[in-house]
């Protein structure tokens, strides 16, 4: 039998991790059996196998809307999309054993394309409305969509790096990238943050009638797939600027807010009475990938030397560099589409499917290798998680796109960095998104449409810049 047919919403779709995101999804759903659906881990206590029975789930439709600030890039990559999809369905064809799954998909796949700007409020506010017009409920919501204002290389801190760090560890978390410093957005807030972070807010919040309406139809909780990375590290994160306007390293900053604010969600959701039944919040990072990001970092023979780069890092063993947006779209098209039973909430109770050790390694020994680049951080992270979980205490997880040294990607997992020294602190986030959220709300009803920027560079910044400098630590 058939499972109830997604809708799907990816911010960002048009290029990158994003359009990865969508053309691994078709793919996926345009078999029987989804290969991402497929459990990747298993459990290591005794008689607690549910993930190994998690059915996989086969889909004979789905509406896939590709959120986007260009319409034309949109309309593109939807073509590109179609036309990829179509040629797998024609290879698929010619297989002695195809059952015209794909074809029964293909009739019933719809992709749309409706305009957002993620810096923008007003712009989220209209979307979240053309979305709740147009579709009955939303069943995912990929929260992709990042912007970082690159002015270019410290080549110095660069050369430096790599004498001192190695090579691979310079191309993982490059610390001599430059950006913009104090770039505001229409509605006065922070610009990186606000595009990276509180539109994604504000569409969790907006659109929360239509997960509702998902979870009421089908008894299963919407998904919310947060897109963080490996760059988001507690270094990046000062209360004192949560808006991300004074540092320098602005874009690495909303990373680790994100890994904070959705690990936040997420233990809030599994409270009693948490709306866990209806929303389910998720954190992947998609590894290191070749895409637009850096474009205005690198000039194009650079970046042609950073992508063979990336290529020497993975053949040497680096299992973050993903490099291609379909592969770096693994983390996130798995946790789309795998059972939730199949997912997994320690790190210590379970292992990798792939891993054949006896007795096997748990999920917490396969993270050390990419804690190890975060030196101490990263090793009192694992301690920490360890601690935590022996404890029965909440230990967020981060789902992380990899790969072995042939290019074949799977799901890896990592606690997030640092979590019981930033639990105050990820509710503080919560609370601003919230509090901001509510305020944009009144703006919205009291100014109603078409003044997107009248609105915000009035009250929203005044109101903003009191969040930001006014309030006291942990209030
Ligand atoms: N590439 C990596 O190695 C890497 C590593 C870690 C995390 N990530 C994360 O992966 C996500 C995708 O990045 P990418 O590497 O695929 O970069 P990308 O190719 O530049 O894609 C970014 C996407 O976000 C969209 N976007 C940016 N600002 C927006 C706004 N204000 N409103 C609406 N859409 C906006 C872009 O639209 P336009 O085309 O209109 O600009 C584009 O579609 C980001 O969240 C990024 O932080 C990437």
């Amino acid at each position: 039998m058939s499972s109830p047919r997604p809708i799907i919403i990816v911010t960002g779709a048009n290029s990158g991790i994003g359009f990865g995101i969508c053309e691994r999804l078709l793919s996926d759903l345009s078999h029987t059996l989804p290969p991402d659906a497929k459990p990747q881990f298993k459990s290591l206590s005794p008689g607690t196998a549910a993930q190994d029975v998690a059915p996989t789930e086969s889909y004979d439709g789905a509406t896939l809307i590709l959120a986007c600030r260009s319409e034309k890039k949109a309309l593109e990559a939807k073509q590109r999309l179609l036309q990829g999809l179509d040629r797998r369905i024609a290879a698929g064809r010619r297989r002695a054993d195809y059952d015209g799954h794909a074809d029964v998909f293909r009739a019933n796949l719809k992709i749309g394309f409706h305009q957002v700007d993620m810096s923008d409020a007003h712009s989220v506010f209209q979307f979240c409305e053309e979305i709740a017009r147009t579709y009955p409920y939303v069943s995912h919501l990929v929260c992709n969509a990042g912007c970082a204002f690159w002015t270019g290389v410290d080549k110095l801190s660069a050369v430096r790096s790599i004498l001192n760090r190695g090579l691979i560890w310079s191309i993982t978390l490059p610390p001599f990238k430059l950006q913009h410093t104090g770039k505001m957005s229409v509605d006065g807030l922070g610009c990186t943050w606000q595009s990276n972070i509180f539109g994604h807010y504000i569409m969790y919040r907006h659109l929360k009638p239509l997960f509702t309406e998902y979870a009421a139809r089908y008894s299963r909780p919407a998904r919310l797939i947060w897109q963080s990375s490996l760059e988001g590290q507690p270094c990046w994160y000062d209360h004192d600027d949560w808006q991300l306007v004074k540092t320098d390293h602005s874009y690495e900053g909303t990373k680790f807010q994100i890994d904070l604010i959705a690990s936040k969600l997420n233990e809030r959701s599994l409270l009693p009475g948490g709306e866990g039944h209806v929303v389910r919040h998720f954190l992947v990072h998609p590894g290191i990938a070749h895409s637009n990001m850096t474009n205005g970092m690198v000039y194009a023979f650079f970046d042609t030397l950073k992508l063979i780069l990336f290529y020497i890092a993975r053949w040497f063993g680096s299992p973050n560099h993903t490099i291609t947006p379909y592969g770096a779209a693994i983390s996130a098209t798995h946790i789309a589409l795998a059972s939730l039973l199949a997912i997994p909430s320690s790190l210590l109770a379970f292992a990798h499917r792939k891993n054949t050790d006896d007795p096997p390694r748990s999920l917490w020994d396969d993270s050390l290798s990419t804690l190890s680049l975060y030196a101490d951080c990263g090793m009192e992270s694992a301690a920490e998680a360890r601690d935590r979980e022996q404890h029965g205490q909440y230990v967020p997880l981060k789902f992380s796109s990899q790969t072995d040294s042939h290019g074949e990607g799977y799901v890896g997992v990592m606690p997030v960095l640092q979590w019981a020294k930033h639990a105050e602190e990820s509710e503080f986030l919560v609370e601003k998104c919230e509090g901001l959220y509510q305020t944009f709300v009144k703006l919205e009803a009291k100014d109603g449409k078409g003044k997107v920027n009248g609105h915000a560079n009035g009250h929203a910044n005044s109101h903003t810049n009191g969040h930001a400098n006014g309030t006291s630590r942990h209030s």
